[in-house]
């Protein structure tokens, strides 16, 4: 129920501000097409209800923080996953007894060491881009949390990594998946991160509402018509059990069957 009322909240106030909270990101898109629920980085922003979940839910580590002001300074700041959702997704990892996560789209990699600090000594993350020059904005901070040792970063495409993994004979090994790479890629990375997840992990796919777009995908915008694609076979999909949450930018969440 006040899952329900935040959200609206958060709907009505973008709506009415003519604003998401998705910047750089969407530059250039049509601006009529944009909604988002939420998407905080941490702020809040003009949005008080957002504030007071923020206000009594966040439990950032210091490292993060310091990496989440780094990552605001950069241009493509938008591209940083909502904190809250972050968080979410650390717990569902620990709620398993994750160790081997799989992270696509690493950009300043906030995730990535949010990922990190939740497993055990002995967990992984195996981070996949292919830009060198934003997860080298995130390694100071792997550092400074001291778990840069549990990660292991790959820049190559990522659909090369996931070959490279299941060639490595690690289908089924993986605890938890963060899908949050190039969308027209988004079921290629469904499919394999399948193969490389255990019977009741969790593949958590972002932007599946992609500011709304996807109410009325146009057909020359790939992006939008692979998410809406891929959101309707999912729900269609018996390998797994599925919930599509209004956090930030639209997250699904599927647990493999
Ligand atoms: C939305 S950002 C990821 C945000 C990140 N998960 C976080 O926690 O802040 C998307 C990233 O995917 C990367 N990317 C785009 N295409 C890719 C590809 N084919 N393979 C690997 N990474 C890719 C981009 O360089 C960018 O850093
Ligand atoms: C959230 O916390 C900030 C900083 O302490 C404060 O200024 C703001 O009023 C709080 N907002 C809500 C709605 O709790």
């Amino acid at each position: 129920m006040s899952f329900r009322s935040i959200s609206k909240e958060a709907l009505v106030g973008s709506v009415a501000l003519g604003v998401v909270f998705v910047t750089g990101y969407f530059v250039g898109k049509r601006k009529s097409s944009r909604m988002s629920i939420s998407k905080s980085h941490c702020g809040g922003k003009d949005n008080p209800l957002m504030q007071y979940v923020l206000n009594h839910s966040m439990r950032e580590h210091p490292s993060l923080k310091n990496l989440r002001m780094r990552t605001m300074e950069h241009k493509w700041k938008g591209m940083m996953v909502a904190c809250e959702q972050a968080q979410l997704m650390a717990n569902l990892a620990k709620l398993i007894k994750s160790k081997k996560v799989l992270e696509i789209g690493v950009y300043t990699g906030y995730n990535t060491l949010n990922m990190a600090l939740a497993l055990p000594d002995d967990g992984t993350v195996v981070a996949c881009d292919i830009s060198e020059e934003y997860p080298n904005i995130g390694k100071p901070y792997w550092i400074e949390a001291g778990v840069e040792q549990k990660i292991d970063l790959r820049i190559q495409p990522a659909l090369k990594t996931l070959d490279d993994l299941l060639a490595a004979g690690q289908a089924g090994t993986f605890d938890f998946v963060f899908i949050d790479a190039d969308k027209v890629n988004y079921d290629n990375y469904y499919e394999k991160s399948l193969q490389l997840l255990r019977k009741g992990g969790i593949i958590a796919i972002d932007n599946v509402l992609w500011g709304g777009r996807v109410l009325n995908p146009s057909p020359d915008d790939q992006d939008t018509v692979a998410i809406d694609k891929l959101n309707k076979k999912l729900h269609r999909d018996a390998r797994i059990s599925l919930s599509m949450l209004t956090v930030g930018d639209g997250l699904t969440l599927a647990i493999k069957l």
